[in-house]
């Protein structure tokens, strides 16, 4: 349990943490490569060691000093692993990891935690079906434990109608061993991370507009050759700082080294949209990612907002956060096309309106998402994080600009993305 209450103001200069779906790529890539792959600012966090533990169960050695790795690859031969496989909370390193076993000729066993377990599978475990691999689990699949024996498997061609990127790298990483091209067609372009480090690691990857969308195609056969990758700050994380700025009085901030990829950044160009005073300074590529110092401050009443279903890939794991800056705006606000947050890991659309509901704000529970009229004031009030990191740091944020006190049931569930993310808000909250 933990104890907040109104800060006063949020000033000065942080680099958060860096970025989730690229330090989980960094080490499933650097694996499958042939030779030595560097990773710099890798992120320690349970769902990244949870990557890290599982291809050092099959067979990866992996130097760690400091935030920095060196992961002797295994060019795709991999050894069967002596026990299960545990993914914990990470959707990431289930899903990816499935990819991956897909080509192994092995047999092995993929599991995780409660929430995890709960999570859907299926839209990973049938198209690695059609690919030729063998996998079963709980519910016909659709749950873990899930079993995976591999091998020759063949391209195919996908129609990934719920633009999850997941999905896609996990079909990307199982092509690159497969007969033949493996095409994905999403809606939207999904988060990117895959293609881009793919190409660092010298695999060539083809895009292209289709007339159902975002094409991503490569031919089997490439082998990717190791490399140094460096990993920027976590948007994700770093728009809990953005928010808090945004919204305290007085406050402002300097967010070093942050990714600022169009999949990612949605969360940060809707609130220049609602009025927030924020710029990207000294935009810079570095390993194939655009990156950037956020400067953010406070922004007075924002305003009401839409978040249309094609504009939700962008910010999907920011909505929490959203949902709260919405709760603060003028007029009504609405997210649409987000029925994804209902399976992430928790139902982030009961807990949001839930959550919000208890600080004073006014919600409408939507099937894919939430309509939020805005106040002047939330209350501080018990928070039920049901384990969600990101339901976590989001209604710390909402205590901290609240009044009165707001007690987190769960603060530790936050170390599944960002371990240091108290001591952060500590360092800068006057
Ligand atoms: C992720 C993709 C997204 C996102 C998750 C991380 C990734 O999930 O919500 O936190 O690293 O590929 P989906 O692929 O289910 O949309």
């Amino acid at each position: 349990m933990l104890k907040l209450s109104g800060a006063k103001s949020a000033k000065g200069e942080l680099r958060v943490p860096s970025d989730k779906s690229i330090s989980h790529r960094a080490v499933i890539l650097s694996a499958l490569a042939e030779g030595e792959s560097y990773i710099r600012e890798w992120l320690a966090s349970e769902d990244t060691k949870a990557t890290l533990d599982v291809f050092r169960l099959l067979g990866v050695e992996v130097k760690k000093r400091g935030k920095n790795l060196r992961i002797k690859g295994r060019d795709y031969s991999f050894l069967e692993p002596p026990k299960v496989l545990d993914a914990k909370n990470s959707g990431t390193t289930a899903r990816l990891c499935m990819g991956v076993l897909a080509t192994q000729p092995f047999f092995s066993v993929i599991t995780g935690d409660e929430s995890l377990r709960q999570r859907p599978m299926l839209r990973v475990v049938e198209p690695l079906r059609q690919m030729g691999a063998f996998l079963d689990g709980r519910e016909k699949g659709n749950k873990l434990p899930v079993c995976v024996r591999g091998g020759s498997i063949r391209g195919i061609s996908f129609f990934n109608k719920k633009a999850s990127a997941q999905v896609k790298s996990a079909l990307l990483l199982a092509g690159l061993r497969a007969e033949g091209y493996t095409e994905i067609t999403e809606p939207v372009l999904s988060r990117d991370h895959t293609e881009r480090m793919l190409r660092a690691f010298g695999v060539e990857v083809l895009q292209m507009e289709g007339t159902e969308g975002h094409v991503v195609k490569l031919a089997g056969g490439q082998r990717p050759v190791a490399t140094e990758v460096f990993c920027p700050a976590d948007p994700s994380s770093a728009s809990f700082f953005v928010a808090l700025a945004v919204l305290l009085k007085d406050s402002e901030l300097l967010l070093k080294d942050v990714l600022v990829n169009p999949t990612r950044d949605g969360f940060f160009r809707k609130l220049r949209q609602m009025g927030a005073d924020l710029s990207y300074e000294n935009v810079r590529e570095i390993s194939g990612e655009p990156v950037a110092d956020i400067y953010v401050r406070y922004s007075g009443r924002l305003k009401g907002v839409e978040i249309k279903p094609e504009e939700v890939p962008s910010m999907i794991d920011e909505l929490p956060m959203m949902a709260v800056v919405m709760a603060l705006a003028e007029g009504i606000s609405r997210v649409r096309g987000a029925e994804e947050l209902r399976v992430k890991e928790s139902d982030r659309i009961k807990a949001v309106v839930e959550n919000l509901r208890n600080m004073g704000a006014k919600v409408e529970e939507l099937p894919d998402g939430f309509e939020i009229e805005g106040v002047e004031r939330l209350k501080g009030s018990p928070i039920k994080t049901h384990g969600d990191h990101r339901i976590a740091m989001a209604f710390s944020v909402a205590g901290l600009v609240g009044e009165g006190e707001t007690l987190i049931d769960d603060p530790h569930c936050v170390a599944v993305s960002y371990p240091g993310f108290y001591r952060d808000l500590d360092y800068i909250c006057k």
